[in-house]
């Protein structure tokens, strides 16, 4: 079957690492379309909108979209277009893989572990935001819903089974945050009953730190609220060596979202350097949400062999290649 995809790309490096990951996508002939379209700065200028409604039509109409980092705007009136994204298709589940490659700076060997992280409620609800006029009092409402804990374990759950993972961690803070977090923990439970062939293991968020800086092969997937995901899932790439390499995924029921974990890097922006690893990583994981699951372990051993051979890597990765050279290095692997 064929698919077209909604193509963001992006500002700063965006358009450097979706082009070179576009030609390795080309270079493996599968058949899929493209429909590019505008967000954040370069949409700003040319469309007057940070997130155009053809962009937004476009993701709707095609429900997959492979999107390069947005710089948004520092000032006021201006919200993360993230967000926005997130919040208007509902895209509950963010899904970061984070992989020990070979030849990078990842701490350990070995390391392959799945943060799932809830993408729309808890601490980032941004509801309730409230400073006191004369500055001294700050507070904002954490709102966690039970629809939202369960469907976030089930992904998680879902996702263990048919990947064939075998742990699911679920991390929470329910000694002190007795409610929100307490809601979490008992749907976590709950859900763990109806997956009798996966395990379950409960853990404190701060102690899921320290263990997972210092035993980090005790873990497989981790679901997680918005806040403590967000923490975590950026601890897990720097265990792996940082961002260049953690891709991430913004599920929803209707749509889908593939991205770098990374922004648009504006120090290194059109010097042709930029590392294009996290975003063909994100095109792999498109690639297994369309089920062309052969297609993306394909693109993943490229990757893993360009790395191993030292063929051309950008200089995050202590290489003198470019993101055109490195992207043909793998495209040449595929
Ligand atoms: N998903 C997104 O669209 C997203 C995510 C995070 C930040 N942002 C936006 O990006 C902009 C810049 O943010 P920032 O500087 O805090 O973070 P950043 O991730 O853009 O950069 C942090 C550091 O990592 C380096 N880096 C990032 N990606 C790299 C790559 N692929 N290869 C080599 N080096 C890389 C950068 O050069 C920089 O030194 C901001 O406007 C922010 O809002 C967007």
């Amino acid at each position: 079957m064929s698919h077209t995809i909604a193509v963001i790309r992006g500002d700063g490096i965006g358009p450097e690492i979706t082009d070179a990951t576009l030609a390795v996508l080309e270079a493996m002939d599968l058949g899929l379309r493209y429909e590019f379209v505008e967000a954040g700065m370069g949409a700003l200028e040319s469309q007057g909108s940070l997130l155009p409604e053809p962009t937004m039509e476009a993701i709707r109409r095609h429900r997959v979209a492979l999107k390069g980092p947005l710089t948004t705007p520092v000032g006021e009136g201006f919200s993360s277009i993230n967000v926005e994204l997130r919040k208007r298709f509902d895209l509950y589940a963010n899904v970061r893989p984070a992989i020990s490659f070979p030849n990078t700076k990842a701490r350990y060997d070995g390391i392959d572990i799945i943060t799932v992280r809830e993408n729309t409620e808890g601490a980032y609800g941004s509801e309730g935001q409230t400073l006191s006029p004369d500055g001294e009092q700050a507070q904002s409402l954490i709102r966690t819903s039970r629809r939202g804990c369960e469907r976030i374990v089930r992904y998680a759950f879902d996702m263990a089974r048919k990947i064939g993972r075998r742990k699911v961690t679920a991390v929470h803070k329910a000694n002190i945050m007795k409610t929100t977090s307490g809601l979490f923990l008992k749907v976590a439970r709950e859900v763990a009953q109806e997956y009798p062939d996966i395990a379950m293991n409960e853990m404190i968020v701060d102690n899921c730190c320290m263990q997972l800086v210092m035993r980090p092969e005790q873990f497989d997937v981790i679901v997680t609220t918005n806040l403590f995901g967000d923490i975590i899932s950026d601890l897990c790439a720097g265990l792996v060596g940082g961002l260049g390499l953690a891709p991430g995924a913004n599920i929803g029921t209707d749509a889908a979202i593939f991205e770098a974990v990374h922004g648009s890097a504006p120090d290194i922006a059109g010097k042709g350097i930029a590392n294009p690893c996290a975003l063909l990583l994100g095109a792999a994981q498109m690639l297994g949400h369309l089920g062309r699951e052969d297609q993306a372990r394909r693109l993943r051993a490229a990757i893993v062999a360009t790395l191993e051979a030292k063929d051309n890597l950008t200089p995050d990765l202590g290489g003198g290649g470019s993101t055109e050279s490195f992207g043909r290095a793998i495209a040449a692997r595929v």
